[in-house]
């Protein structure tokens, strides 16, 4: 058969792309495998497309990220480095020490970066004042998600006290629903630990225990308060927690299996993708004790230098990522807030303006901290360890006093 030159083009493109080097393209590591986070995602692919840029998804499953960070690790030192990956604050700053990460200041400078994206984030966006990851969002952590119906049904006003928030469980629980919603996964442990710990002791206690690490804080009383006070969530939690995915503890609250769930706003994402409303069918509510605080975290593409510097690809993919429209469109289905500081944000349903208010108004007042839970309190050593111990206290392995012990220990082990 005579190949016309058009049919010898599309040979030639879909050689291209079966090599998987097609001309402008990215390659994605990310952790988005839930419903609501990849209909997030799909509009930052769209709008890549949009450019004529490809995407090939590297997606790895696993909340929060530790299974995404091994794959990582793996293609780096096989020396096939993603084109870009979602990464986690002190992670980045990690690879960053590393030096596989692509210098974007001239992207920075011709866009204003610095003006619009706030100290919280450069901190973890930036390494020896080199700019190495583009910003997408702001999520925070110290979320409750509640099923309206339920709370109607027993006539629960929201919780404004650690008391009243167990009396809500324990009314729940009676009336037979599952009170609190929970995949028993490390990560998921420590995020509510993260919360508990706010509540219990504080921000100073937050920032003496989770990010300088004291040794005399972790020690504490206080301490042992918030690992008694986690064994009283234990007792919440259905008997099919334990691996349970969190997309699939946001799904018990959305069916009207479950009262409440603790998660960052990322659950969010999954009440409005099963078409639900902010205020009519699920609230969002500060966990209580937390009202004043924000615990965040930041979901950031980090670029991973490929030779000779910034792609065209990186900066159209760091560029698509910083633009006003995106921040917008893609937080709008994330359940995050925007990582710039300069956006009309009234596009966000109700719990987003709020989560953005508190954002703000947090890091006006002092009272915006890192997630442990979530890379942005201390290094990921430390973070994995304390994981460990969360979550061994939370499956009974250990009483509080040990478990006390055990966080002294593995800071004391990890700790730089
Ligand atoms: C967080 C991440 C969110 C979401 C969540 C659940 O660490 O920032 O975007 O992916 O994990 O996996």
């Amino acid at each position: 058969m005579k190949m016309t030159n058009a049919f010898k083009a599309t040979v030639a493109a879909a050689a291209l792309v079966a090599g998987g080097a097609q001309a402008q393209e990215v390659e994605v590591l990310h952790w988005w495998t839930a419903g609501g986070e990849a209909a997030a995602l799909n509009v930052l692919k769209e709008d890549l497309a949009g450019q004529d840029i490809g995407w090939q998804d590297m997606p790895v499953a696993g909340g929060g990220g530790t299974q995404a960070m091994t794959v990582l690790r793996a293609r780096v030192t096989s020396g096939n480095a993603p084109t870009a990956v979602q990464m986690l604050g002190f992670d980045i700053q990690d690879w960053a020490q590393e030096g596989a990460l692509a210098n974007l200041n001239a992207l920075a400078e011709e866009n204003n970066w610095g003006e619009v994206i706030p100290d919280a984030l450069q901190r973890f966006a930036t390494y020896e004042d080199q700019w190495v990851a583009a910003p997408v969002n702001v999520h925070s952590t110290n979320w409750v998600w509640a099923d309206a119906s339920i709370m109607e049904e027993l006539g629960l006003e929201q919780p404004q006290s650690w008391e009243e928030f167990v009396a809500a469980l324990e009314a729940a629980k009676e009336a037979g629903y599952v009170a609190l919603a929970h995949g028993g996964q490390a990560w998921q442990d420590a995020t509510l630990f993260d919360a508990v710990l706010m509540a219990t002791g504080g921000p100073e206690f937050y920032q003496k225990t989770m990010i300088d690490l004291d040794m005399e804080a972790l020690g504490s009383d206080t301490m042992k308060q918030v690992f008694d006070r986690m064994a009283t969530l234990r007792g919440f939690v259905d008997d099919n927690f334990s691996g349970r995915d969190w997309n699939l503890a946001s799904a018990m609250v959305i069916n009207d299996e479950a009262a409440f769930q603790m998660m960052g706003d990322w659950a969010k994402g999954e009440f409005l993708n099963a078409g639900q409303t902010p205020g009519e069918d699920f609230l969002c509510f500060r966990f209580p004790g937390t009202q004043d605080q924000v615990l965040f975290n930041s979901d950031q593409f980090a670029m991973f230098s490929q030779g000779e510097g910034v792609s065209d690809e990186q900066a159209a993919l760091a560029e698509a990522i910083l633009s006003p429209e995106f921040q917008i469109a893609f937080n709008k289905v994330k359940g995050s807030v925007p990582a710039r500081t300069d956006l009309d944000v009234s596009e966000l349903d109700a719990c987003g303006q709020q989560g953005y208010a508190e954002y703000k108004a947090a890091a006006e007042s002092g009272n915006l901290f890192g997630s442990m839970a979530h890379g942005h309190a201390n290094p990921a050593a430390v973070k994995n360890a304390m994981y460990d111990v969360i979550t061994a206290h939370f499956n009974g392995e250990y009483d509080a006093e040990t478990a006390v012990q055990e966080l002294q220990t593995a800071v004391e082990i990890n700790a730089m």
